[in-house]
């Protein structure tokens, strides 16, 4: 090669964020990764076959001193892991400094950060979404639920992490989310602007996608999990699970969905002069009537991530950097054959209120597994333990030839781990879900 080995940069602190680095390490261009903050898990020394990562103590919010950080350690790229950084302009504050990084600029991210942005757009250009309205007052949007006697979702418009989002049985439902969003103002200005939307029934499906703003590459299907519970109960969550790829659906179906859905989208906000460059994440509700939109993401999702990327032979560097220099039309993907099966481990009393500070045991036990990796998410170091700091604490992937033997894989792992109050679900990647 004779090149010089390259710095990378990932900022974020998930469970996604310690996939990515991962990820990257293994690519032979590149000499360190570095993950701000990172976790506990974002620290490991040189490995055959696997260049070293360091965490560093700066939190994803902080743009400037990224920026110093990345010009003063001659970082080649940075990868964007989480939405909020994106929100703020971490793209665009990188490409004034004349710094290389992966992820959309803040006015192509509005995909994610507004809802009604996302749903004007797909409305325009005719992509599938549930039907839906706008309010930017509690009074009439309030008016707008008591004509309706059907099921509704109702969501606040800006970013919430995750939270912002009610799916109500009735209208007494929908009218307590908008008095939590619109009059006690639980997520500030985010639900400020709501969406409301007709209710879709399904299953879900993540397609996410790389795309250099013109050209757009779907990675392999994923299905995540949001509900706390097994079957599909309890609060939703940032998602406990998820599996790669979806055995029930098929590559007729993904190609439909990236030229009714991705593709117009992509060419949609080009042609509005915020080309998106980056990861457009799609999730999805596959109804009778076919493919709908549900919402989109201006990132890679958590934990799906932390799924496929088990399965990429291809150089994730080599993906990223096609996209920036525009010539992804040249990258084709290697995938491993069989699936990937991911369990997240939560603490106690996620998606609420937390306690923090559990040592976690087993790690290295079950990180010994063939074809097994823990990924950390809510963790970090004190006095030489591992302990939990977050409400998603480990992300357990497994790869297995089919998706049962995957499955049993990531679990007979989880059995090996262990903290106070550990929580998941035993059903990810089970017969039931997707039969
Ligand atoms: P969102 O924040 O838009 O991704 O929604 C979070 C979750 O709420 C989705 O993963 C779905 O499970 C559910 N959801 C959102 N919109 C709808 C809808 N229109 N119909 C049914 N379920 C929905
Ligand atoms: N897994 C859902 C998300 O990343 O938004």
């Amino acid at each position: 090669m004779g090149e010089q080995k390259k710095r990378i940069l990932v900022v974020g602190s998930g469970g996604r964020e310690h996939a990515l680095a991962w990820a990257l390490a293994r690519s032979p261009q590149v000499e360190a990764v570095y993950v701000a903050p990172g976790n506990a898990g974002t620290q490991w020394p040189a490995r055959p076959g696997q260049a070293p990562a360091i965490s560093v103590p700066i939190p994803v919010e902080r743009v400037e001193e990224l920026m110093t950080f990345a010009s003063k350690h001659h970082i080649a790229l940075t990868v964007v892991g989480p939405e909020a950084p994106l929100a703020l302009g971490i793209v665009d504050a990188f490409q004034a400094a004349g710094l290389r990084i992966f992820g959309p600029t803040r006015a192509a991210a509005r995909i994610e950060s507004s809802k009604a942005f996302a749903k004007a757009l797909m409305h325009r250009c005719g992509i599938p979404t549930a039907a839906f309205a706008v309010f930017h007052e509690l009074d009439a949007a309030r008016a707008y639920v008591r004509r309706h006697s059907g099921p509704l979702v109702v969501k606040a418009s800006g970013l919430a992490g995750g939270k912002g989002t009610f799916v109500c049985e009735t209208p007494q439902e929908a009218e307590e989310a908008l008095h939590l969003l619109m009059a006690e103002r639980i997520f500030g200005e985010a639900g400020e602007t709501v969406v409301i939307e007709e209710r879709l029934e399904g299953r879900e499906l993540s397609l996410l996608a790389v795309t250099d703003g013109q050209v757009v590459k779907p990675l392999l299907p994923a299905r995540d999990h949001k509900r706390l519970c097994d079957g599909d109960r309890g609060p939703n969550t940032g998602g406990m699970g998820a599996y790669a790829p979806v055995p029930d659906v098929s590559e007729q179906q993904i190609v439909e969905i990236v030229q009714t859905i991705l593709e117009p989208t992509v060419e949609a906000l080009a042609q509005q002069g915020t080309p998106f460059i980056g990861v457009l994440y799609a999730g999805l509700m596959l109804t009778p009537r076919g493919p709908f939109v549900l919402e989109f993401n201006a990132r890679l999702g958590d934990p799906e991530t932390q799924a496929i990327l088990p399965l990429l032979e291809s150089d994730l560097l080599e993906v990223l950097e096609a996209c920036l220099d525009r010539r992804l039309e040249g990258i084709s993907f290697r995938w491993r054959s069989g699936s990937c099966v991911t369990v997240v481990l939560a603490a106690p009393g996620y998606p609420g209120p937390i306690t923090k500070g559990l040592p976690i045991f087993g790690l290295e036990e079950a990180g010994a597994l063939d074809d097994v990796w823990i990924f950390h998410a809510g963790t970090m170091e004190q006095e030489g333990q591992i302990v939990t700091a977050g409400g998603r604490v480990l992300a357990v992937s497994a790869w297995g030839p089919d998706l049962s033997t995957a499955a049993d894989r990531a679990y007979a792992a989880v059995s090996r781990i262990h903290f106070e109050g550990m929580q998941f679900r035993r059903d990810i990647g089970r017969p039931g879900w997707y039969h």
